[in-house]
């Protein structure tokens, strides 16, 4: 019969895998409740309209990336691409805003975009994201980004740049769009990709950030967002660098930095690495100062940022992939010890100890393999001997000491 595969681009993650994204969570959550942010599980399924609201009709997610269909009842429904828009409906729908000034929340799980499957490119994949919404004041978003940094700086990841930039506000990005945009249209159409050509019409700033070479080339010399900030824009964009540098966090302006989702406001950020190839970019985020007031909510400022967590896996050492080592291996040597054996696992796995049963009888050469590939520290045989005499024999694995071990001391015995 034709064996039934994964969908391209959605993964299955085995133990070696999980235990780096574990290693991901219990990080984030040491870090986070630190600055006091809490987690918030929303669902993974929500109406299409959120997302064309919030993430904007004329990205990329929203054209040609989401995972839509309709339900029996013909409402449009999205496998949601990302986890900001599902926090702030449920930050509106609850009426946070009215018990709270300031609401801090991270969500981690998987995400779905109908992207080109690559190396660091799933169409499945996991973000932890953090929102912190309520305060437009310079100090969240630095103090955003300082947990940011902290957070990566825990998962041994190798060289990581952060790059930061402005885009403006209500005030100040129309008159810098139009700016661009005669800017770009003075130069030769040809110059340009078909994209950049269509994007220029649509959404200006995103030609700054397409990946096509001679794009990038002719679009150097650029007029930048940075120099046509509103006064208020600019002092504070100023005093998020003035923190970042106080606290030590390096980090490179790049006035290419536009983002692709169309929420953003001010600063924006993204955290790159030079080691996953051409997906280099693990994290990033931004205010979006205007998001919740255009989803029907009150007028409540906003930032956030998230990771994406296979390409932190890809980064993370390997000895992070190795999983922990159980503390036993336990076999009856013969069919009569059997129930024996099986009373004396749950017994260790009562006192916090944690090891495999063997199911099979086998030799004790076997035996002794098989405890091996387990890699865990003791194997634990019990014989017809030791079931009479009420012990164990325990092996160390490191030492090959082997002593018995009356059953009911055993737990204490692997402990020591
Ligand atoms: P984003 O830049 O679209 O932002 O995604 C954030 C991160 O998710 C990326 O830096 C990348 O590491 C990871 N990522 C995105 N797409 C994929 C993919 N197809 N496969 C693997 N990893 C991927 C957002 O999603 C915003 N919601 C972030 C945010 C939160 N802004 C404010 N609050």
């Amino acid at each position: 019969m034709a064996q039934i595969q994964a969908i391209k681009g959605f993964a299955d993650l085995f133990p070696e895998d999980s235990a780096l994204f574990l290693r991901m969570e219990q990080a984030a959550r040491e870090v986070f409740p630190r600055y006091a942010f809490g987690e918030l599980r929303t669902p993974l399924l929500e109406y299409t309209e959120l997302f064309c609201r919030s993430i904007g009709t004329e990205t990329d997610v929203v054209q040609k990336e989401m995972y839509t269909f309709a339900d029996s009842r013909e409402r449009s429904m999205t496998l949601r691409p990302e986890a900001t828009a599902g926090v702030m409906r449920a930050y509106i729908e609850h009426g946070v805003h009215a018990r709270e000034s300031v609401s801090k929340f991270f969500t981690i799980g998987p995400m779905f975009r109908h992207e080109r499957p690559q190396k660091g490119r799933m169409r499945q994949f996991h973000q932890i994201n953090c929102e912190c919404l309520g305060p437009k004041e310079p100090e969240a978003d630095a103090e955003l980004i300082c947990m940011l940094m902290d957070f990566l700086g825990r998962l041994d990841l190798g060289e990581i740049t952060l790059q930061i930039n402005s885009l403006g506000c209500p005030n100040c990005r129309p008159a810098y769009r139009k700016l661009l945009r005669d800017w770009l249209e003075s130069l030769d159409p040809s110059c340009l990709c078909e994209d950049c050509r269509r994007r220029m019409e649509t959404n200006p700033l995103r030609v700054l950030d397409c990946k096509v070479p001679t794009c990038k080339e002719h679009t150097a010399k650029a007029p930048v967002m940075l120099d046509h900030q509103c006064p208020e824009c600019a002092s504070h964009f100023d005093a998020v660098l003035r923190h970042l540098k106080a606290q030590g966090v390096p980090f490179e302006i790049n006035h290419r930095l536009v983002r692709g989702l169309d929420y953003y406001t001010r600063t924006t950020f993204e955290v790159v690495s030079n080691n996953i190839g051409s997906q280099g970019s693990i994290a990033g985020g931004g205010r979006y100062d205007g998001l919740i007031s255009s989803l029907g909510g009150p007028e409540v400022p906003g930032i956030g940022f998230a990771c994406g967590m296979e390409r932190l896996a890809l980064l993370m050492r390997e000895e992070s992939r190795i999983s922990a080592r159980p503390d036993f291996y336990l076999a009856a040597l013969d069919e009569t010890c059997r129930d024996a054996a099986f009373n004396l696992a749950q017994n260790l796995r009562g006192s916090g100890l944690a090891g495999t049963l063997a199911f099979e009888t086998r030799s004790v050469k076997s035996t002794m393999r098989q405890a091996d590939k387990s890699r865990a520290r003791f194997a634990l045989l019990l014989g017809p001997d030791e079931l009479a005499a009420g012990t164990v024999v325990v092996k160390d694995m490191e030492s090959g000491e082997q002593r018995a071990v009356s059953q009911p001391e055993a737990a204490a015995a692997l402990k020591a």
